[in-house]
């Protein structure tokens, strides 16, 4: 089985607090999720392999290091674009493919809508949604990359159901996950409690 890492970092901690409080509006919301992104995405790629690369300081020669594989950012829209430019910053070279799936209300399934991805073989992709509730968005996204080439896959969340986290370790055993934190259960609603609500219409203010 794959691992699942919770972002143990006060300063992780500290962020999603702010993204939890209710009172917090859009424009900070964007800016709190690209940064909790950041530490995200450096605990996602932990163990990329690295090779060799010897370069002169203006002193001396020093052996360091480059990467082996590229990394491929799959944001899950839409909330999952809130942390597409954690990913950029941390490495410009990403190249980026989106999924498109939407939760319906009723049912709670996924349904997706959109699909583009670059080539993934070769390449570490990063599966970004913030949301993993029941998993059935997150489940069916990794589906579609591995179904797309990709050998090399984790899952990067800000907040984790049991629910979800079970769903994704019985259909992707394979797939690590990485969350900021896990959370307690789901409502009747398959919200996340205590969770932090819709993270997509907390991000772009579409809140009825
Ligand atoms: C949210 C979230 C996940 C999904 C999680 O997206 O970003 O994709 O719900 O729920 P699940 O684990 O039960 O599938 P939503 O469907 O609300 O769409 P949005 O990103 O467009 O707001
Ligand atoms: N999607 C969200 O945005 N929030 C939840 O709590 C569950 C699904």
């Amino acid at each position: 089985m794959a691992s699942f890492t919770v972002l143990e970092h006060p300063l992780g901690s500290a962020l999603l607090t702010r993204l939890r409080d209710r009172s917090t509006g859009p424009a900070e919301y964007r800016a709190l999720t690209r940064r909790l992104g950041l530490l995200l995405v450096a605990e996602a790629t932990r163990d990329l392999e690295t090779e060799t690369e010897m370069v002169r300081t203006p002193l001396e020669p020093f052996d360091g290091s480059r990467l082996v594989r590229g990394l491929v950012a799959i944001p899950v829209l839409r909330a999952g674009l809130g942390l597409l430019d954690a990913v950029v910053d941390l490495y410009p070279d990403a190249v980026v493919g989106y999924l498109g799936m939407e939760r319906d209300e009723v049912t709670h399934e996924p349904r997706d809508y959109y699909a583009k991805l670059p080539p993934l073989a070769g390449r570490r992709a990063l599966v970004v949604d913030p949301m993993l509730a029941t998993g059935g968005s997150g489940s069916a996204a990794v589906r579609y990359v591995k179904e797309a080439g990709a050998d090399d896959i984790v899952f990067l969340c800000i907040v984790a159901a049991p629910e979800g986290l079970e769903r994704m370790r019985r259909d992707h055993p394979d797939v690590p996950i990485v969350a900021a934190a896990l959370d307690r259960q789901l409502n009747d609603q398959a919200y996340i409690l205590p969770g932090l609500g819709d993270f997509g219409d907390r991000l772009y203010g579409t809140e009825r």
